[in-house]
């Protein structure tokens, strides 16, 4: 067996036990992902023993919170949302360390008072502390806290490189390129690119990462990756849910901007990306940047499909339609579906259609990657009714029901020679079991030790906001004109499925 030390993508993993004395600040810790997915996500590594033996937890927001009240609020997160069930005495280590300090975004004060906070806890465990801020707030006020950040001397520099601090920062980054570019001058101008963790919690995720492995740990795809082999790769992301209580962010954000520029594009990237020298941070990101710079720009008018939902059926409930749901204005234009067709100029793709699609109130939520391979050049078998034979086609199951597959053609028993498309699968459940860690886990930690391999560098994003945001623009100018739709628990409307069948394909019911 390979010497797991030696094989450049397992290099690196023991890694994960090494993270220096922290403390991790929430800032939005009263938020909803703070209960759902942070708090949770530091329970679990604690569980793990993953965590520093000096670990602190602070909650910051404008809302005072005493901190015996700020821990049961935080205790109570684990027990609605953590994969795990609470343990009293896992928790009780993270408990023993968590504090809350209150203060304003833009208020100066507050972020002396923290840094004051952040002081004692270094005094009392008698040697620096590294700083991982979490930035977990609406975007409005992304800008005043790195603003003060760095008025407060947290964010800086100052500490020498062990024990520098690092940000973490959540979707949305900007709403177009301009704003994104905005962001990342914010954040240069009191971190360096390596204190920085732009977070796509789809990079998380152990079947994002285990695109990777299938892909560059095997030796079979590689030589067929390519425009002589594939025919087409389709990638779906899709829900059930309706906008549900967000009204006020989605109706400022839509799918384009909440799914596809991010995640969506990310899983593009991935896929279609040269192999890097290595999987560390720079080499894939640098690969990442590059195929993103090579994707054609989107024809505005043959290339892209928007809709809303109406009303319909979603498991085997009415749902009311879009514009019909609460703090949704009558006539909104925020498209809850959106259909991509994108096109890579370099010799790995040229030719190969990319058809992204996402969408909320889709009958079912699935996210895959499905890469269809090119048909036999002909047939030797008579009974196939001509040249029917079913494209080969590997399919990357992201969530749920987590796992692979590849569609063959297989001879049907009996005398006569038919054939039958058939699938081989493989299931992370049955091989692995399903307790998986949550996305946030993996990303708390890397942030925790430095490695920013499976977050956004900035030019990351201003590539792919560069590439969608012509369209976004063009969609603005247009107001409804244009907008389909589509009945909630349908696979999407008309206009996306006249995006593959000009080009003689069809959309995967996945
Ligand atoms: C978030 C979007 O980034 O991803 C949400 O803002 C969406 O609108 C969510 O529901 C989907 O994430 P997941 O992990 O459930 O697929």
């Amino acid at each position: 067996m390979a010497d797991p030390e030696r094989h450049p993508f397992l290099q690196g993993l023991s890694k994960h036990r090494g993270a220096p004395p922290t403390v991790v600040v929430i800032f939005g810790a009263s938020g909803d992902l703070t209960a759902r997915k942070l708090i949770p996500a530091i329970y679990n590594l604690s569980f793990d023993n993953l965590l520093p033996a000096d670990f602190h937890l602070v909650g910051y927001g404008r809302k005072p919170i005493p901190d015996e009240e700020f821990r049961a609020i935080a205790s109570k997160a684990v027990a609605d949302f953590s994969r795990r069930e609470l343990d009293a005495e896992v928790w009780g280590r993270v408990a023993a360390n968590t504090t809350y300090v209150s203060g304003g975004y833009d208020e100066k004060a507050g972020f002396e008072r923290l840094a004051a906070h952040i002081a004692e806890i270094e005094k009392s465990a008698g040697s620096q502390v590294q700083s991982l801020f979490y930035i977990s707030t609406p975007p409005s006020v992304f800008s005043p806290i790195i603003q003060n950040l760095g008025a407060s001397g947290l964010g800086g520099r100052y500490l020498g490189k062990a024990h520098q601090s690092k940000v973490i920062i959540e979707k949305p980054f900007g709403r177009d390129l301009a704003s994104a570019r905005a962001l990342n001058a914010e954040l240069r101008s009191v971190f360096d690119e390596n204190q920085v963790f732009r977070i796509d919690h789809y990079l998380g995720k152990e079947t994002v990462q285990d695109l990777l492995v299938q892909r560059f740990a095997n030796s079979i795809f590689e030589p067929l990756w390519n425009r002589n082999y594939i025919d087409s790769v389709q990638i779906t992301v899709a829900e059930d849910q309706g906008v549900g209580t967000r009204a006020g962010y989605y109706e400022q954000s839509g799918c384009l901007r909440d799914m596809i520029q991010n995640h969506t594009t990310q899983l593009l990237a991935l896929t279609a990306m040269e192999p890097p020298g290595s999987f560390e941070a720079e080499a894939l990101r640098d690969e990442k940047v590059k195929v993103l710079r090579a994707v054609e720009a989107i024809s505005l008018d043959t290339d892209a499909a928007r809709a809303q939902y109406a009303a319909g059926m979603t498991a085997g409930k009415a749902v009311p339609g879009y514009l019909e749901e609460a703090g949704i204005a009558p006539d909104s234009t925020t498209e809850t579906y959106a259909a991509i067709r994108l096109s890579i100029n370099n010799w790995r793709w040229q030719g190969v259609p990319f058809y992204l699609r996402s969408g909320k109130r889709m009958p079912r939520r699935v996210s895959e990657i499905a890469v269809q391979f090119k048909r036999p050049p002909g047939t030797i078998f008579p009974h196939t009714g001509g040249f029917d034979l079913a494209a080969n086609t590997l399919s990357f199951q992201i969530q749920p029901d987590e796992g692979l597959s590849l569609i063959l053609n297989a001879k049907v028993p009996g005398l006569e020679t038919r054939t039958q498309p058939v699938k081989m699968s493989f299931r992370y459940a049955t091989t692995f079991g399903s307790n998986t860690p949550e996305a946030y886990e993996r990303l708390v930690l890397d942030a925790m030790i430095g490695d920013g391999t499976l977050f956004i560098r900035g030019d990351e994003a201003e590539t792919s906001w560069t590439l969608y945001t012509p369209l976004l623009e063009h969609w603005q100018s247009q107001g409804r004109t244009g907008m389909a739709s589509y009945p909630a628990g349908s696979w999407g409307p008309e206009a996306a499925d006249l995006l593959l069948t000009s080009r003689g394909h069809t959309w995967r019911q996945p």
